[in-house]
């Protein structure tokens, strides 16, 4: 398979749907079980739902509204906002497609396009195409001198978002891991606001943040910012498929009509499950603490015995590097990793550009993360 990363372009319907290419590479490598998995972007952790549901475990398969509160308000109360300003959706990638079509305005009649970022997670990019909409692509690129956040070209963007109705971002950037340099951060609240651009936040990886100065979802940025978030990533709980939006009040509302009309109602054991661990979220945040403690030292000093420059994001579990001599990081990860059980992500399932980049994350235990970079440093030395 040749190319992997995301469809940008018109959009489409029927037979002319894209395939969301980079699963159609990843799933068959992740059911090889190879034995030191690097490609988790989302934490391992094993919540013990027996303990946390006690006695209301065997209710999992009844209705959970004659028994349990709201979840819009356990949701909003750990966000300090109304319950309100809340959806609940089936994960952050449903909360994607309900947002924008709570937020695009066809009114006019004409063909609306969106502005995406890039790199990204596929169903960002393609939700749009889906939804009636063509794409731009707006680029994050490698700081010029390696080191720090990835940058935007404000050239580049401008001249997007005026042919623009909607901006799709993902401020913690998959692969690089690196959140917005400050200014760059405050430009595009400020320009999309002055131009009536809704910004679509995919929030998924931030809340590793929660709890430090840096922690900045796009909701608290204005009216026309609306962030989406779920328990895949950071919490380690992307099978329950529970997501969120927080916008203002009338995108809300949009986005809840949506949501009924193309879902009806969230699963009921979704709710019980999302609802007994809610309380114990921040668990979740203070292994991956651990997880960066024990875990980044041992990349650092192997990427540093292979003299392979390293820009480590400062939260969260994963991070990405340019592979020795220019090397094809796909054909790295089917060939040497292969060759050592070592699974890793390319660059090329998030952008053309990057398929000289290896994503790794370090999101599981460390005695097994230890044994996987040595064997990660097996299959670089084989093409130093
Ligand atoms: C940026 C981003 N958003 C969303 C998701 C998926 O989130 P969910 O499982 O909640 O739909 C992913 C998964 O890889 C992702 O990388």
């Amino acid at each position: 398979m040749d190319n992997t990363w995301p469809y940008h372009g018109s959009s489409t319907t029927g037979a002319d749907i894209h395939p969301i290419r980079y699963l159609d590479w990843y799933i068959p490598r992740l059911q090889q079980m190879r034995k030191y998995n690097l490609s988790y972007s989302g934490l391992q952790y094993v919540w013990d739902f027996e303990k946390y549901l006690a006695q209301s475990l065997g209710d999992v398969g009844y209705h959970h509204i004659p028994d349990l509160p709201n979840p819009e308000q356990m949701v909003a109360e750990r966000y300090g906002v109304k319950s309100e300003n809340i959806v609940i959706t089936q994960g952050a990638t449903q909360a994607l497609n309900i947002a924008l079509l709570a937020c695009i305005d066809s009114s006019d009649n004409e063909k609306n396009t969106v502005a995406v970022e890039l790199p990204a997670y596929a169903p960002v990019v393609q939700t749009p195409l889906l939804l009636n909409c063509d794409t731009i692509p707006v680029q994050r690129h490698p700081p010029a001198d390696g080191i720090g956040p990835w940058r935007i070209n404000k050239n580049e963007w401008i001249d997007a978002l005026q042919q623009s109705k909607v901006l799709m971002i993902t401020p913690q950037l998959n692969p690089c891991g690196w959140d917005y340099e400050s200014n760059d951060r405050k430009w595009i609240i400020d320009t999309c606001k002055e131009m009536g651009i809704p910004i679509i936040s995919d929030e998924v990886y931030i809340d590793s943040m929660k709890g430090t100065d840096d922690y900045k979802p796009f909701h608290l940025e204005g009216e026309h910012c609306i962030s989406v978030n779920s328990l895949t990533k950071i919490y380690g709980l992307g099978p329950l498929r529970f997501g969120w939006i927080i916008a203002n009040e009338e995108i809300s509302l949009n986005a809840k009509r949506a949501f009924l009309t193309l879902s009806g109602m969230m699963a009921s054991p979704t709710i019980r499950l999302a609802s007994a661990v809610f309380p114990y979220l921040d668990l979740a945040i203070e292994k991956i603490k651990h997880y960066r403690e024990t875990n980044l030292p041992v990349l650092r000093e192997m990427l540093a015995r292979q003299n392979i420059a390293w820009n480590e994001p400062p939260y969260g579990v994963f991070g990405a590097f340019k592979l020795p001599n220019n090397y094809d990081s796909m054909k790295f990860v089917d060939g040497e990793c292969a060759d050592n059980s070592v699974l890793a992500v390319p660059g090329s399932m998030f952008a053309q550009e990057l398929s000289g980049w290896l994503r790794v994350a370090w999101s599981i235990e460390p005695k097994l993360f230890a044994e996987a970079i040595l064997n990660l440093e097996k299959a670089l030395i084989s093409i130093q």
